[in-house]
């Protein structure tokens, strides 16, 4: 009976940890930054454990990686997605998870001798982090023809270097087209990267949706001058408005109902101790999970900004580096979700996700959901993120029963 279906929890455990050794950090944790020799190293590997299992294996044109297991009729699969990029000083959960699950999903059903109506198809998608090239979730958008294949190709990335060159440098820009490929649903497994389920000692969340994000890099411009003779009055320091800028997104944040807001990357050149800057050059991570409260962000920042830099005689430029609005799951597979963790004897709560994932860029076109399963601490995007056992095992398992109840077991096969 398909009901009694269990994941095999050492398997997907030994997955993780083989994953793991790819890219590892000496004190723990991975770099697998996108479309690095790292990156390529733990596509390979995924590519021959799908061939292992039998999946149909394509790689498309932005490099995401999909293995099928075809159902008793053809059309659009049931998709299991996440990514296997991290960003610098990623944890071994973050997006791997999701596609080594995908994986155990297949095995299991393999094993038990079930055969679904539908096509199951396992997914890794390019550059889900944004870390070296942004926007994040990068692959999925050209997948579902958000973004265009020439205008990904060429993003610039942190070090200089585009998509399109690191793609083909690393031999992965496959034969199969973008931008068409429809799914009859998709699902992702991931950790929360947050602290809710653990502070609630809830097993597993249902996840309603995606949060806001907007991402912008600033390049403030002033006069470099010397340290010491330059009377104070006189000075036009980027270095004073890249300061005042980080204070101002942490006040927005206190302002502004739901808003978060981050400084992650900031650069004075030349960078001296005795040199007032000539330019900063920072990033400005805003999320909201409301469409109208983010706008607000912007707008307030942006206004402020500009007052900053009147007073100090600098220059502003800003680039967007994404810029995505809060996105829904479907309710009813979300119910979905519920239902499938409460019949497998799981804590369960709705719950919206803080992080950018690879299904918000699927929720438009088909019926998408994700499933949360708890992060130790709330840690995530450190190297010391981690999830316990039982609970990747209870994650891995509502995956496989939501799929398979989108998948459709047939009858007389084992399965049904
Ligand atoms: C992706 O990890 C994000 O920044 O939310
Ligand atoms: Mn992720
Ligand atoms: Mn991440």
């Amino acid at each position: 009976m398909s009901r009694n279906l269990r994941i095999d929890a050492a398997r997907l455990q030994d997955r993780l940890a083989r994953m793991a050794r790819i890219g590892a950090l000496p004190g723990g944790g991975v770099c697998r930054l996108a479309l690095t020799d790292q990156d390529r190293e733990a596509r390979l590997l995924l590519v021959a454990w799908m061939e292992e299992l039998g999946l149909e294996v394509v790689v498309d044109a932005i490099g995401n990686i999909t293995g099928t297991r075809a159902g008793t009729e053809p059309g659009p699969p049931v998709m299991l997605g996440s990514h296997i990029d991290t960003v610098a000083t990623g944890g071994i959960y973050d997006g791997t998870l999701g596609v080594l699950a995908g994986l155990e999903v297949v095995a299991t059903l393999d094993e038990a001798g079930i055969r679904t109506r539908h096509p199951i198809a396992v997914a890794a998608f390019t550059g889900e982090e944004g870390a070296r090239f942004a926007p994040d979730m990068l692959g999925a958008l050209v997948h579902q023809g958000a973004l265009g294949l020439e205008e990904a190709r060429a993003i610039v990335g942190i070090d200089g270097t585009t998509v399109g060159a690191e793609l083909d440098r690393i031999g992965q820009a496959g034969p199969a087209p973008v931008g068409t490929e429809r799914v009859r649903a998709f699902l992702e497994l991931h950790i929360e990267q947050g602290p809710r389920l653990e502070a609630e000692g809830t097993v597993i969340g249902a996840v309603t949706g995606v949060q806001g994000i907007s991402w912008a890099e600033y390049t403030i411009e002033g006069t470099s001058n010397h340290a010491g003779t330059t009377p104070m009055a006189m000075r036009h320091d980027p270095g004073l408005v890249a300061a005042a800028l980080a204070v101002l997104v942490r006040r927005l944040a206190g302002e502004i109902e739901g808003q978060v807001g981050t400084v992650g990357r900031l650069a004075l050149e030349p960078g001296l101790v005795n040199v007032i800057p000539a330019r900063a050059v920072m990033t400005v991570d805003l999320r909201n999970p409301d469409e109208a409260r983010l706008q607000a962000a912007e707008a307030r920042l942006g206004d402020e900004l500009a007052r900053l830099a009147a007073a100090e005689g600098v220059t502003v430029t800003r680039r967007t580096l994404a810029r995505f609005p809060p996105k829904l799951f479907d309710d009813a597979l979300v119910g979905r979700v519920e239902a499938e963790a409460r019949a497998l004897g799981h804590s369960v709560t709705r719950m919206a996700s803080g992080a950018g994932h690879d299904a918000q860029a699927f929720a438009p076109n088909a019926p998408t959901a994700m499933i949360f399963v708890p992060s130790r601490g709330g840690i995530s995007h450190n190297t010391t993120e981690y999830t316990a056992p039982e609970h990747v095992e209870a994650g891995a398992n509502v995956l496989l029963h939501t799929a398979l109840a989108l998948a459709m077991p047939v009858a007389g096969e084992g399965g049904a």
